[in-house]
């Protein structure tokens, strides 16, 4: 992936190296970027406090936020039936340590929430109170009836949650932009994990767990759900983003990268990918 902190594909980064690639030498500081990189205000300070923002980019910050959460929290609730089911000791360990990754970002969406006072509190009790099947994307209302839906989920569906941060990195609200690289990086290991999920069950069938056809008809099940989660093509939500600097990509451009990403992926492993319009809700 593209926000891989090291030199080149599979090199570790040297020795002392800081994440953005810049040396940390003894008594050094790492420059934060402090301006806005793009849309209507580059080179501006970032906004650091709700009380700065339009009152447009407050209220585009705290939808998005809410979105955010509740597809933390939701997906706790979709992979809980499996933390005492997965086939092997290290997959329950795995789905252990998932389920703490993503309370640990729920809490941090909800961080920023707070900071926005009673509006978001507001939104974080009720948040908090949603029971499955209540949130916002279809994704996340699904079960994980079999093994090769969590190999799918986290494959597809986490893929398509690093493209959404990813387009917040480095994005004009400092607290959001500086939450990105820790989730950036714990998200990279759900997806790793469900690839490799979907991997070895085509390779090794029920040795391992479930079957091929389990995996091919699992990615047929998430496959248009994940690209349904990237939104309207002609967004207005999305362009406003950008304008703002608060997201990258619009939601076309962002979906047409993922596919680029992920049909590699899945062919390699003999998993036949869905023609884009396959099932899409959302177009
Ligand atoms: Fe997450
Ligand atoms: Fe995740």
């Amino acid at each position: 992936m593209a926000n891989s902190p090291s030199a080149g594909p599979g090199a570790p980064p040297a020795p002392g190296a800081a994440p953005s690639g810049k040396n940390l030498r003894e008594g050094g500081t790492i420059e934060p970027v402090r301006e806005i990189l793009w849309g209507s205000s580059v080179g501006v300070r970032k906004y650091e406090t709700p009380d700065e923002l339009p009152a447009e980019l407050r209220k585009l910050i705290v939808k998005l936020m809410v979105v955010q959460a509740d597809t933390e929290f939701a997906s706790i609730q979709q992979h809980r039936p499996w933390l005492d089911h997965a086939p092997t000791l290290e997959d329950r360990w795995i789905e252990a340590r998932i389920v703490a990754d993503e309370a640990r970002h729920g809490l941090q969406a909800c961080r920023i929430l707070k900071d926005f006072g009673e509006e978001g509190q507001v939104w974080i009790d009720e948040l908090l109170a949603k029971k499955e099947g209540q949130h916002k994307l279809d994704a996340f209302n699904m079960t994980f009836d079999l093994w090769a839906d969590v190999g799918a989920f986290t494959c597809l569906v986490d893929r398509v949650g690093v493209y959404q941060l990813r387009a917040f990195q480095e994005c004009s609200y400092g607290p959001l932009a500086r939450a990105m690289p820790l989730m950036l990086s714990e998200e990279q290991l759900h997806l790793n994990f469900g690839a490799n999920v979907l991997r070895r069950m085509v390779r090794e069938g029920p040795k391992y767990a479930g079957t091929p056809e389990e995996a091919q008809k699992a990615v047929r099940r998430w496959y248009p759900r994940a690209l349904d989660m990237f939104g309207h093509s002609n967004s207005e939500t999305s362009r406003k983003a950008i304008e703002y600097g608060l997201k990258r990509w619009t939601n076309e451009e962002a979906r047409q990268r993922f596919i680029a990403e992920t049909s590699p992926i899945l062919e390699k492993m003999g998993i036949e990918v869905p023609p884009s319009d396959f099932d899409r809700r959302i177009t």
